[in-house]
């Protein structure tokens, strides 16, 4: 009989990942995806404990399921995730709804789960309906948060039918970092990676029966990959599986077309990564380095282990080695103990760093970690005033770096029509020069990202109006640039 899991992701793209890890397991068991909560036989949050917004989020949620589980008792509730990991057993206390919480590394026995939590229903159900039996049922609840432990970090096949050439490739889990802010180490356990040999392969699976072109490897710190091998422990020195091997291995692969990776930490990128930076014909003329701040007192404080310095030297190096490489960052304001000049140290750092684009964020203190136990030197106000400062300065340094991509031409993967209405200023200003205040329609437009990842619109040629250019790799020629987006003219479908 079909059944219909109502899933809810929440964080980063290993989470995205993970959700899709178990919505294939799932499809085996005859579950089918439902938009509709109401409908759902199973309900489950893939939940991320980052900051504490992200928890609000998630707890927000959870408390609108109460009335759905009161009208429809047999249907189950699974929470899943990071905020699983590290406060599960709180969450089964407090939520009696909820039948199943389990982290990270238990989420290849959700379809265990959920049948033990239904035949368990069931026996409740044919007790109850039992005449001799009319006492209600105590319903038995499954909490799994064992990290993994097994000799071998693997996992079976994903089947994606998202019906698009991308994919996301778990290359690694946990990380070791324990950099003093961080809540990952807790939620996602120690740093294990999976063979070259099985991700090869994988991929490989993925190119030739599932259509996949682009592939995004994913790991909390891809640099350090084969570090600790696939038994989680130090390889030993004469091991040749490192991440550069690993992405040689796969440029091998005929029919994948683009490479990219996330997340990575600037104390482990070698030279050799510098230098297949220049090399790759596929690896993408991206790279997200997460900094977090430009002030080498408060990366000290945060034990990041690399100077700034050193940062903008491996910047340096990599624009060298591939001069179409656009690099992308992540920022914290507000760690304890940062003071006016070291923020405004991490303001002089952009300039310096010219980046293409920042994910910015205010600290927020998380338990467990380090820097929890730090005295608070800024109020929630102070840090999203810095913030919001940071943002604008980082707009301004966008809009000049973007422009210089006018009059290039790039290969882009469209991923859909463009919002109905372009309210880019460009667009706005000819509406007016029209005498017209409303945004012009402009859903002939299509978008698409080029390898550098940026967003780029273009209008079809008008003997292809109707061709359909979704998830085809076409050429543009860039005609103009916002901080945020750029237009171009269609040059060719490849
Ligand atoms: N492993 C990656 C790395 O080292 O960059 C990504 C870690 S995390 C999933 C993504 C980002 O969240 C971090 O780079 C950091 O900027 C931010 N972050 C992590 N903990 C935070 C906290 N307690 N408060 C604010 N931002 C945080
Ligand atoms: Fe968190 Fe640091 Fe690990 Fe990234 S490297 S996941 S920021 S502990
Ligand atoms: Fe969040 Fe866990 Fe990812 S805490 S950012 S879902 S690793």
């Amino acid at each position: 009989m079909q059944k219909k899991v109502f899933l809810k992701t929440y964080g980063c793209q290993m989470n995205e990942h993970d959700s899709e890890r178990m919505l294939s397991i799932l499809r085996e068991d005859n579950f089918i995806s439902t938009n509709i909560k109401e409908d759902a036989d199973l309900i489950l949050f893939n939940t991320c404990a980052i900051r504490d917004h992200a928890n609000e989020k998630f707890y927000s949620h959870i408390s609108e399921i109460r009335s759905l589980k009161i009208n429809k008792p047999n249907i189950i509730v699974a929470v899943g995730g990071c905020i699983s990991q590290v406060e599960g057993e709180e969450l089964l206390k407090k939520y009696s709804y909820i039948d199943i919480a389990f982290g990270p590394d238990n989420l290849d026995n959700i379809s265990a789960m959920v049948k033990k939590v239904t035949f368990n229903n069931q026996n409740n159900q044919n007790n109850q309906n039992n005449q001799n039996n009319q006492k209600k049922q105590k319903r038995e609840k499954i909490f799994d948060n064992k990290y993994d432990n097994s000799p071998l970090y693997s996992f079976k096949e994903t089947k994606f039918v998202h019906g698009n050439p991308k994919a996301y490739v778990t290359i690694m889990k946990g990380c070791d970092n324990f950099c003093s802010y961080c809540i990952v180490p807790y939620s996602r356990g120690r740093e294990k990676s999976r063979s070259v040999d099985e991700i090869v392969s994988d991929v490989k699976r993925l190119v030739e029966f599932h259509g996949i072109e682009e592939v995004m490897l994913l790991g909390q710190n891809v640099n350090s990959f084969g570090r600790k091998n696939n038994e989680g422990k130090d390889r030993k020195d004469n091991s040749n599986e490192n991440f550069v091997t690993l992405l040689t291995k796969l440029e091998d692969i005929s029919g994948l077309k683009l490479l990219r990776y996330t997340s990575s930490h600037p104390r482990d990128v070698s030279d050799e990564l510098i230098a297949f930076h220049g090399e790759s014909k596929k690896l993408a003329d991206h790279l997200h380095l997460p900094v977090q701040s430009g002030s080498n007192k408060v990366l000290e404080l945060m034990n990041r282990e690399y100077t700034v310095e050193h940062y903008l030297s491996i910047v340096e190096r990599l624009r060298k080695s591939n001069p179409r490489i656009k690099v992308s960052s992540d920022i914290i304001v507000g760690y304890p103990g940062e003071s006016e000049s070291e923020y405004e140290d991490t303001l002089k750092f952009l300039d310096q760093a010219q980046f293409d684009f920042i994910y910015s964020y205010a600290f927020s203190p998380r338990p467990r970690t380090k820097a929890f136990e730090l005295p608070a030197t800024l109020t929630r106000e102070q840090k999203l005033k810095r913030l919001r400062h940071l943002q604008l300065h980082q707009i301004s340094i966008q809009e000049k770096v973007r422009k210089e991509m006018v009059g290039e031409k790039h290969v882009i993967l469209v991923e859909g029509r463009n919002s109905k209405f372009d309210q880019s200023k460009s667009q706005n200003e000819s509406n007016k020069s029209n005498g017209s205040n409303e945004p012009k329609e402009t859903s002939l437009m299509w978008r698409g990202r080029a390898s550098n990842l940026r967003i780029v619109h273009f209008n079809p040629f008008d003997s292809k109006r109707d061709f359909n250019f979704l998830w085809k790799w076409v050429e543009i020629k860039i005609t103009s640039s916002t901080a945020i987006s750029s237009k171009g003219q269609l040059i060719r479908v490849l």
